[in-house]
């Protein structure tokens, strides 16, 4: 009889523990897949819970819920997670002491960013096989595992409706019997998939929506959907770089730019800001003199605060309010709204698993562009490029 996919492997599901993260890395329906291909799945008390996936669910399609999570690392080939190894509190151990070698983690390890560094030491001194989902290249082969896309389109959805709920005036036009009130302008700096995300909600809502972009491709989807664009004189051939991402701009351009947009930026009453260069420090668009002139009552959302932000005043992770003006640096918004990102997150992290699984095996093979992008450690060795360039290792 043929082998099952799964058949020999062992999944293993934690709680997450980052503070206020209630996402998980499966839900009920990818269990189902897992176990139906013959894996034996091992999920941690009550790990569905902060997605409202209860206990119940998860064994009925097979999980076995496990209470120790020691025990939970100790029994699994492959731990599953979204968030990168931490601390764990009630353990009093770090995720990665509680692995073993040769076991495979697959998650969100932010390996290049420097308060991740200490524990990619530990991932190669344990001789861990750890793969990263925001390594996974944006090609038509793995677009159903992107769950960096996927947290993006959360982000700039919800941080629109944190804006609203913050702002002290309606955001639609609403006639009243005493006289029309007008809609509130919506600004959003940066249309890729959270920009663009961001920009169908702030449409949904009825906001006026504005636009900004430095590539022309991101300007036409703007406008696709309604929104009305702001022209920042930047030249395609200096916002465009590898790949057809935007680029960092040179000095004199980023000063242009921050000109071109002053004047929308302070009329707007929300602006969502999610302009980023992949793999750098977000630009600085949104400058503190851009905030006094805003209306008092005003809100910003730096969605980029992951990558430092793009307004000069977003403290990250605090909402704040400065000249009136209230600036919000939440981080993992998507952790806000835990029952639909965790379902895209757990089909991506299944989807991705599944594509690397050859006969109840793992299969790493590091000429395949996926895993070539994704590897973090493997055998004692770090793999990932932009971690080896700021780490000093190769
Ligand atoms: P991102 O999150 O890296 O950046 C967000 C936006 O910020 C980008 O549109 C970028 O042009 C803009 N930006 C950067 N510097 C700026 C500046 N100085 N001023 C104004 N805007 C600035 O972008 P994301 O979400 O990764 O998307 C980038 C492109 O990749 C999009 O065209 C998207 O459609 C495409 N994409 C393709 C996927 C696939 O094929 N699987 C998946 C996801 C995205």
């Amino acid at each position: 009889m043929l082998k099952k996919q799964f058949e020999g492997l062992t999944f293993g599901v934690p709680k997450e523990i980052m503070g206020g993260e209630r996402r998980v890395a499966a839900i009920p329906n990818t269990v189902k897949k897992l176990t139906e291909g013959g894996a034996r799945v091992l999920l941690e008390k009550e790990a569905g819970i902060g997605s409202y996936f209860s206990d119940e669910e998860y064994k009925k399609v097979g999980a076995t819920i496990i209470d120790d999570v020691q025990e939970l690392f100790n029994q699994s080939d492959v731990i599953l997670k979204v968030k990168e190894p931490l601390f764990n509190k009630d353990t009093e151990k770090h995720e990665v002491d509680m692995m073993h070698e040769g076991q495979t983690i697959i998650t969100f390890l932010h390996p290049a960013a420097p308060s991740n560094h200490e524990m990619v030491k530990k991932l190669i001194d344990k001789k861990v096989i750890s793969l990263t989902l925001d390594g996974i290249p944006r090609i038509s082969r793995a677009q159903s595992m992107d769950a960096l896309t996927s947290m993006s389109t959360v982000a700039g959805y919800k941080s629109v409706l944190m804006a609203a709920n913050r702002l002290p005036k309606f955001i639609p036009m609403i006639g009243t019997a005493v006289g029309m009130i007008q809609p509130s302008t919506v600004l959003v700096v940066g249309i890729g998939v959270a920009g663009l995300q961001a920009v169908a909600t702030a449409k949904r809502l009825g906001g006026v929506v504005y636009a900004i972009d430095i590539r022309p491709d991101a300007i036409e989807h703007a406008k696709s959907l309604g929104a009305k664009t702001v022209k920042t004189g930047v030249p395609a051939d200096i916002a465009i770089g590898k790949g057809g991402y935007a680029q960092n701009l040179p000095k004199e351009w980023l000063l242009k730019e921050r000109e071109a947009i002053k004047d929308t930026v302070v009329k707007a009453d929300i602006v969502i800001l999610t302009a980023l260069i992949p793999g750098k420090l977000a630009p600085v668009l949104v400058t503190e003199e851009m905030v006094k002139q805003m209306k008092p009552g005003s809100a910003i959302i730096d969605v980029a605060i992951d990558q430092g932000g793009n307004c000069e005043l977003t403290k990250g992770g605090e909402i704040t309010e400065q000249y009136g003006v209230s600036i919000d640096g939440t981080k993992n918004i998507p952790g806000m709204v835990p029952t639909s990102s965790t379902w895209m997150f757990a089909y991506n992290i299944y989807n991705y698993a599944a594509a690397f699984v050859k006969d109840g095996k793992v299969v790493i093979d590091t000429d395949d562009e996926i895993i070539a992008s994704s590897l973090v450690t493997m055998g004692g060795k770090l793999y990932h490029a932009g971690a080896c360039e700021v780490m000093g290792l190769d």
